[in-house]
């Protein structure tokens, strides 16, 4: 009997225990929740998209073998070009401008540490790419140079060319959703296996 009411209390505890398990994706999808990965369509996704499409982001990584300027994303004045490995041609490489930090005034060249273009083998172009297709190539180890989902995890949240756009230097508009906010969304994307919306 002593055994039989051991063993019912350790179904009931089980029980709660299991309830409680149950309902949490329940009680996790209210309205302001974010969306569990059995329920993504790629949200979790575009709810950080808008950094990566921002001119920040975007001038370094549009079509053409040359970088852009400015929130109109224009063509880099002074003919500056992509060159053989992103760093510029022989005679004008980024850094004859570029440093690892933002010069004071407007209008003086931007930097951060390793300040180029990605290698015209591997130019991780974005520009025209649909949300699904940008995730994807994010994610391609073919397109982003041998990254892994958590390396690529890393990159977003902490590389430092990636840190300029939230301090672009003076005159230029920082991209738009806070840091600490997008790294938690980066991550919330990475929990749930990294999904991608539909091409
Ligand atoms: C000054 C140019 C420059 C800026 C500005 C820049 N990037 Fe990049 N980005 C690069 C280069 C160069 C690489 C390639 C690094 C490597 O693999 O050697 C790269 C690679 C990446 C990758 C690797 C995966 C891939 O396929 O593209 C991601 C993700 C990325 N950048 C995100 C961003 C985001 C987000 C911003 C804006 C907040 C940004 N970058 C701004 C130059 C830039
Ligand atoms: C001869 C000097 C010079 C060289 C060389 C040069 N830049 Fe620039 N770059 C500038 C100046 C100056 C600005 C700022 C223009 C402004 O704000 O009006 C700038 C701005 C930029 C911006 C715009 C940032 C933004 O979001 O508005 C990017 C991106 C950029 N350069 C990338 C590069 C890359 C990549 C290289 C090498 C392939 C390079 N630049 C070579 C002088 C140079």
């Amino acid at each position: 009997m002593k055994r039989l009411s051991s063993v019912l209390w350790s179904l009931l505890v089980c029980g709660a225990v299991s309830t409680a398990w149950l309902s949490h994706p329940v009680a996790a999808a209210g309205p302001t929740a974010a969306p569990t990965a059995s329920s993504d369509n790629g949200a979790l996704f575009t709810a950080f998209v808008p950094v990566l499409r921002h001119p920040r982001c975007m001038n370094c990584h549009s079509k053409g073998g040359y970088p852009r300027q400015g929130d109109d994303s224009h063509r880099h004045t002074m003919d500056i070009r992509r060159g053989p490995a992103g760093f510029g041609v022989t005679s004008v490489k980024c850094s004859t401008c570029h440093q690892d930090h933002n010069l004071g005034a407007a209008h003086l060249p931007p930097g951060a540490p390793g300040w180029h273009l990605p290698p015209p083998s591997v130019p991780m172009i974005w520009e025209g790419l649909t949300d699904g297709q940008l995730c994807e190539s994010i994610k391609n180890p073919k397109q982003n140079r041998g990254r892994n989902i958590d390396q690529l995890v890393e990159h977003l949240t902490e590389d430092k060319l990636v840190m300029w756009g939230w301090n672009p230097g003076e005159g230029r508009t920082p991209v738009p959703i806070p840091h600490d906010e997008f790294s938690a969304k980066v991550k919330a994307w990475q929990a749930a296996g990294a999904p991608c919306p539909a091409r």
